[in-house]
């Protein structure tokens, strides 16, 4: 009787969320009629899932069917992913999905604190992130709840697993295999967007990272929002990027109205004042925060500060998601512009495929570094891409001033320190078509053509107004900042590093040209040798010279070199390197074996001809071993 009345309750929650799902569909607008959520849709859809799932880490995903039968006494579970985080060993866990937010309430506050089971001492917070215990530990631990333990265990036709290992991406080796496979470029183009692109399970990840931030501080600022933006939600993201996340107290960011009803109100609240320095202000608020998330939060570890940049972070790594994360409080246009980038992804098919191969051949030949430094970043050069969309001669993407020009009541957006992120949210409205038919391999090579012969040296660039412009400054690169004029995007990238981009955009303009004789291999051929877009990748061996070769970071340190040698003579007690790439480590090692070659002959070279050149160089090795 108990499993029938369950079970009706269980459809009745899956006949709401199906009710919601085309609520959902039937009150968006134009865009969405089409199937193309808007920005806002998107990023309100996310949230919600995420305010319907948990997380729960189990021993391995044959712990499925277990977990399904016991959570789905609290309601219905619409989907289910496993994945895995490497740690010391592999740690397994399984994001469930309810039909309903106050479901996935019920499974958490019906979950137990470690310190209650063990009688040690932990923080009892409240949080979706869970772990399964053993049935006999459970049933020794708590008695009282027996009856809802024999309830649990009544048997229930297990949905199958959305994803297994879901958050594992392509091998290299493996994705050269399938690149191999392709029938053209094209092919090579599109499958290496689909295999590489952040996927579902990574989107509803950070979005459950984001949720826990808001949660922690909901007692006190009930109207916080914290906002995934960046490539975790542009749609220019791939597997295992970071998540940048902006944390506002005051109602969110999408939030367009301010309640009349407020206005009105002859109740105010008492506050504390703010400091009359924002920007000081924001660190303080911030540097708490950061204590916050670092004492109390499961999951969030190795926070770090980062208080006197420009735009103050707090970075962190969340070790049951596997995520780095960056949070901001004061960089709102950041969220508006990953909108931009969004509605250009979603305009047309071939813009988010073609930013990915580029950003995966500026990988490849070490243009860009996940570090930030004073090379091109990831957003200067989807900006790069986005620019030579909008000048070509059929223009695949709209000026920003058209959709700015195009903006209705409804979408003036104004941050808090007064910049203007109004622009025209339904593409509709911008009357925007294109006529241009190239295919993404045509594309691609006019991209390396385009900015071969771009003039960085004069002219800065402008998305808002789709063309070159005088450049203000004497920086290396200048792409105007489309929500803040007056800064410039790449600021931070160095005459070298420009230089090295114009280098190796002739390099893939010349790799791209000369492979139209591989247009001729036979499928047999195709399978056995790179062609396409893997020459472009595999950066080639042959010479070329750099104008910052002698700039870069060193990758090894020169005392490095002496280590083995030193380590030979008993004489040093430097630990080694623990490289976790093995091709990495290969390289590193013959590096420093030619090294020690060339310096043992100049070495022996020297002590021929001096011996006071000898004395000197046996003092400055023990120096170094001390
Ligand atoms: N951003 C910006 N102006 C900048 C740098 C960044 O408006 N000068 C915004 C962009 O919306 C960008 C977001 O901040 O998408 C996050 O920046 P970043 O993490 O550097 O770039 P991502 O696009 O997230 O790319 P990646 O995958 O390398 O993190
Ligand atoms: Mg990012």
């Amino acid at each position: 009787m108990n499993t029938l009345m369950r079970r009706a309750q269980q459809l009745q929650h899956w006949r709401t969320y199906c009710i919601k799902q085309c609520a959902v569909a039937a009150t968006g607008n134009e865009t969405a009629a089409k199937g193309k959520p808007s920005y806002e849709q998107f990023i309100d859809s996310r949230h919600q899932q995420a305010e319907r799932s948990i997380v729960v880490q189990v021993s391995s995903e044959k712990s499925y069917n277990e977990l399904y039968n016991y959570c789905s006494r609290f309601g219905h579970i619409v989907s289910a992913h496993h994945y895995t985080v490497q740690h010391e060993d592999e740690l397994h866990y399984l994001l469930l999905e309810y039909a309903n937010a106050s479901d996935a309430s019920a499974a958490i506050d019906s979950s137990a604190h470690s310190g209650e089971l063990s009688g040690s001492t932990s923080v009892p917070v409240r949080s979706s992130f869970l772990w399964f215990r053993a049935a006999a530990a459970a049933a020794a631990g708590g008695r009282r709840s027996q009856a809802k333990l024999s309830a649990a265990s009544a048997q229930h036709k297990t949905l199958p697993l959305t994803t297994v290992a879901g958050t594992q991406s392509w091998a290299p080796a493996q994705l050269q295999l399938l690149l191999r496979g392709a029938k053209s470029i094209e092919e090579q183009l599109q499958l290496l967007y689909e295999h590489t692109r952040l996927n579902d399970l990574g989107v509803r990840m950070r979005f459950l990272a984001a949720l826990q931030v808001q949660r922690a501080i909901a007692g006190m600022f009930p109207g916080a929002r914290a906002q995934p933006f960046g490539s975790s939600v542009n749609g220019f993201g791939k597997m295992g990027c970071d998540l940048d996340l902006i944390l506002r107290f005051d109602g969110g960011a999408t939030a367009a109205a301010t309640g009349n009803e407020r206005e009105l109100s002859r109740l105010v609240y008492h506050t504390k004042e703010n400091l009359s320095n924002g920007r000081s202000q924001t660190q303080r608020q911030m540097e708490c925060i950061g204590d916050l998330l670092h004492l109390f939060l499961p999951g969030v570890c190795h926070v770090r500060r980062i208080l006197q940049a420009r735009v103050p972070i707090i970075k962190y790594h969340h070790e049951h998601l596997d995520l780095e994360v960056d949070l901001s409080m004061s960089n709102l246009t950041g969220f508006y512009m990953s909108e931009l980038l969004y509605m250009f992804g979603e305009l047309d098919p071939r813009v988010r495929p073609l930013t990915f191969s580029i950003r995966r051949w500026a990988q490849s030949c070490g243009l860009t570094n996940p570090s930030p430094g004073r090379w091109i970043s990831n957003f200067s050069l989807s900006c790069l891409v986005i620019y030579f969309l909008q000048q070509l001669r059929q223009p695949i993407l709209p000026a920003i001033s058209a959709l700015v020009k195009a903006a209705a009541a409804t979408d003036i957006r104004v941050t808090e320190d007064g910049i203007n992120c109004t622009f025209a949210r339904d593409m509709e409205r911008v009357a925007f078509g294109s006529r241009n038919t190239s295919s993404l391999s045509e594309l691609l090579l006019q991209f390396f053509e385009f900015y071969s012969q771009f003039d960085f040296h004069n002219r800065a660039i402008s998305l808002n107004e789709a063309r070159a412009l005088s450049k203000p400054d004497h920086s290396a690169m200048y792409i105007v900042n489309p929500l803040e004029p007056l800064l410039n995007v790449s600021k931070n990238v160095s005459l070298e590093e420009c230089e090295r981009l114009r280098i190796e955009v002739r390099n893939a303009a010349w790799i791209l040209e000369s492979e139209v004789e591989n247009s001729t291999l036979t499928e047999q051929e195709r399978h056995e040798q790179s062609w396409g877009l893997l020459n472009l990748f595999k950066h080639p061996e042959k010479a070329v010279i750099r104008p910052n070769m002698f700039f870069k970071p060193r990758m090894v340190e020169v005392s490095d070199l002496f280590e083995k040698a030193q380590h030979s003579n008993g004489a040093s007690s430097t630990p080694s390197i623990n490289y976790k790439n093995s091709a990495m480590r290969q390289q590193v090692q013959s590096i420093k074996a030619a090294a020690r070659s060339e310096l043992k002959q100049l070495r022996e070279s020297s002590t021929a001809t001096a011996t006071s050149t000898s004395t000197s160089t046996s003092t400055a090795k023990s120096k170094r071993s001390r």
